[in-house]
């Protein structure tokens, strides 16, 4: 070779290999969400970063459910919501991080519930309400059990991209073959093994979770059976409401009250979308908390309210509850009476699970998530230890069916009977509405695909006692609990 013409060579091989190392620098450090300008929007489907450590590709989350058959090739038989021209369900976020789209929950997988007039009728999808309808433990099952399967198979979710017509370029194809596959069968294996504990307990059906014995997981607190103080292995507690979280700041919240700030109850509740204190979004995740401070709100109750059955039970509910529960579903504050602390649970009376399965130690050891890290200033400093259950604000009570911290008590009309007249079994995950009784209808085992979940009181963690006595309604005539219910509404 001349020596221009080497020259030459040398000069474009290095542009080549320079042009290589941009790209390969540029494809493998990516980290890009999808964003979205709309505060709702950004609730629905905006990422808090989980997709960083524990998210899945975009191929095998959107091709499993075809591989493994689920009704529609979606999730929605996990009671998923899909509104309509979406790829993804409200609640799961989607961000290229290293090369590869990959897709996590967000808070509003268990904060973003549905509500029909007959089976027929199109749902209202209402942000900030409980996920009535979703499934978290069947779906981890699922996602386990897949992981296991020989249909777990780079060459199906391959094949399944191409019908669905999805791309993924020649690189990603290889490490779906070669890498991605593997390195979630193995994530999957080693989570299965650690969450064991929550396969071990009583079925949660949708929901509900157990908040806090996952927290005891990611401290290395030992979990399971033989491992775990007996009164302190069921967490059981139902999806609350998150509206209007700036009236809610210096309440002691929580279904226990263990934290008495807002914005740390926010950062807890990130961990359940598996942002962890290095992969938060901290700007996205200020974005939802903002909107949730003021924004969220409940929609008003859409049936006919005989307004003067309401108007006596504002009466009946300033004389009984209003000290507990505030004056009304909007005007309440954390200095209201008694509206924002606990009342013991000896008095009470609810099921104590939940309680009891938020120990001492726990509380002393969340101060360590977020210590050691950059972000000192973002340790836990609020949780504590309490004995009973949090006099909670009401608004929306009408679409946070079924009641009590465990959801045991399906409906208001329900709530205010004694426990030995409330419903001992009953169906949940239901999302269409029962106006007479303010609830959601409880008595069917299925309907378009869906499975509900029988919810037996007598089952650890479900209990449906307490909240009974005269200060708690249940010893009232029958129109003074009708008045109730009707006031309720209004909230
Ligand atoms: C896996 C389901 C799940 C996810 C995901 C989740 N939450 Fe929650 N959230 C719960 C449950 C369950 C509780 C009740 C905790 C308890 O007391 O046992 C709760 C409680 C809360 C509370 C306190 C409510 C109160 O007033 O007592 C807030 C605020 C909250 N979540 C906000 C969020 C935000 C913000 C996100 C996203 C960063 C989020 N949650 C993600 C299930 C979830
Ligand atoms: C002494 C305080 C106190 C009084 C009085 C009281 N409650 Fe409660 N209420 C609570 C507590 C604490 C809980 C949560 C208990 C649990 O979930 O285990 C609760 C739960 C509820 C719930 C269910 C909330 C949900 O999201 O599931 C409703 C509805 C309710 N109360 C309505 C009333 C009404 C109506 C009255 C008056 C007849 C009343 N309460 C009287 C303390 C009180």
């Amino acid at each position: 070779m001349t020596k221009p013409g080497r020259t030459i060579f040398l000069i474009v091989e290095t542009v080549v290999v320079v042009f290589a190392l941009l790209y390969f620098a540029g494809r493998f450090t990516s980290n890009v969400a999808v964003e979205y300008s709309d505060p709702l929007e950004n609730f629905k489907y905006g990422s808090t970063g989980g997709e960083i450590l524990t998210g899945i590709p975009y191929s095998i989350w959107m091709t499993l459910p075809r591989i493994f058959d689920l009704p529609g090739g979606r999730y929605e038989s996990f009671g998923f919501l899909y509104e309509s021209g979406k790829d993804l369900p409200i609640g799961v976020s989607k961000r290229r991080y290293q090369g590869i789209d990959r897709v996590s929950f967000n808070c509003a997988i268990c904060h973003y519930g549905s509500v029909r007039d007959t089976p027929d009728s199109k749902p209202m999808l209402v942000a900030g309400m409980p996920s009535n309808t979703v499934d978290l433990r069947a779906f981890y099952k699922f996602m386990f059990d897949a992981a296991k399967d020989q249909r777990f198979s780079a060459a199906l979710v391959l094949a399944e991209d191409k019908t669905m017509g999805i791309h993924e370029d020649f690189i990603n194809r290889q490490i779906i073959r070669y890498y991605a596959m593997l390195a979630m069968q193995s994530f999957m294996l080693g989570y299965s093994q650690r969450l064991n504990f929550v396969l071990l307990e009583p079925e949660f059906g949708p929901g509900r979770v157990d908040t806090f014995n996952a927290a005891k997981v990611l401290l290395n607190f030992p979990t399971g059976p033989d491992k775990m103080p007996e009164n302190e292995r069921v967490g059981t507690a139902d999806f609350p409401s998150i509206w209007y979280q700036r009236k809610r700041e210096g309440m002691q919240l929580h279904w226990d009250g263990n934290n008495t700030n807002v914005a740390e109850r926010n950062r807890s509740a990130a961990f359940g979308t598996g942002a962890y204190p290095p992969t938060l979004d901290r700007p996205n995740m200020q974005r939802i908390v903002n909107w949730l401070l003021d924004d969220a709100k409940p929609p008003k109750y859409p049936y006919p309210i005989d307004a003067a059955l309401a108007a006596r039970g504002k009466a009946v509910y300033g004389e009984l509850c209003d000290r507990c529960h505030g004056p009304d579903g909007v005007n309440f504050a954390a200095n209201y009476k008694d509206l924002g602390k606990v009342t013991p649970i000896a008095e009470i009376g609810t099921d104590r699970h939940r309680l009891d399965s938020y120990s001492y130690p726990l509380a002393v050891n969340q101060s360590q998530f977020y210590a050691g890290t950059k972000y000192p200033e973002e340790r836990f400093r609020h949780f504590r230890k309490t004995y009973g259950y949090a006099n909670l604000p009401l608004d929306g009570i009408w679409l946070r069916a079924p009641y009590l911290h465990n959801g045991s008590v399906p409906t208001l009309h329900d709530l205010f009977e004694t426990s030995a007249n409330r419903p001992p079994t009953f169906y949940r995950g239901d999302d269409v509405y029962d106006p007479i009784r303010a609830g959601f209808k409880s008595n069917s085992s299925n309907r378009n695909g869906r499975t509900f979940f029988l919810l037996d009181t007598s089952v650890v963690g479900n209990g449906n006692q307490g909240h009974e006595g005269k200060y708690y309604g249940t010893e009232l005539p029958q129109t003074d609990k009708d008045a109730l219910v009707e006031y309720l509404k209004t909230f």
